[in-house]
């Protein structure tokens, strides 16, 4: 299956002052990009197995890629429909790599994908968030939404995110209430 218009090679989706962001083809060399910083970030740096890292949902997935000024890529995440649920689309594989961050990287990633997402009509964003990266989420917008679980051994939670006023909100991960278990 391939998502509508979510494939154009090298369309700019997004940037700051240091960073821009590209959708790419998963198929092509900036795919080749993408693994890579997965492969750095997820599998050598985290011990996520490398089989469980790329799955089945990558090739019907909408990538991005981050280059800094000097057309470096430093990051990578992807996009894609809630199986079920069509008003939903889902933020995963958010990985820069080292060196990069803590520079705007993740943020016009995440901004980027928010703006895809809102373009394509969906109404609500859902991501697996690490415990350590909740905080860099609710920025743009994601509460929590479960209790901790594990994948891949790493503790998580649910966030999730409205599109529907057309501007990310400024609810923190404080104002909600966290269901247990
Ligand atoms: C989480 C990650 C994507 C953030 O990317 P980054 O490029 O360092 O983030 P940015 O520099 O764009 O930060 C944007 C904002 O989020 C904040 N932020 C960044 N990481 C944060 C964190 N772990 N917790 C809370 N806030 C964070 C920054 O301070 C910045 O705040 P500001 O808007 O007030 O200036 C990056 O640390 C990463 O790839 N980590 C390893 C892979 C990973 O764990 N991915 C998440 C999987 S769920």
């Amino acid at each position: 299956m391939q998502l509508k218009g979510f494939t154009k090679r090298g369309r700019p989706l997004g940037m700051n002052d240091d960073y821009v962001v590209e959708s790419i083809d998963w198929k092509g060399s900036d795919g080749d990009l993408a693994r890579e910083i997965r492969v750095e970030v997820f599998v050598l740096e985290q011990g996520v197995p490398l089989s469980e890292e790329l799955d089945e949902t990558d090739p019907v997935a909408h990538h991005v890629l981050a280059f800094d000024a000097a057309r470096n890529p430093c990051g990578t995440a992807r996009l894609f429909p809630d199986a079920s649920d069509g008003t939903m689309a889902h933020i995963g594989r958010m990985a820069v790599v080292g060196r990069a961050r803590g520079n705007g990287c993740g943020r016009a990633i995440m901004s980027a994908l928010m703006a895809e997402a809102r373009q394509r009509g969906f109404l609500r964003v859902e991501l697996s968030a690490q415990i350590h990266a909740i905080g860099f989420y609710a920025r743009f917008g994601f509460v929590v939404v479960s209790g901790e679980y594990l994948d891949c051994d790493i503790p998580h939670r649910t966030m999730q995110a409205s599109l529907s006023h057309g501007l990310a909100g400024s609810t923190t991960v404080e104002d909600v209430s966290v269901p247990s278990g």
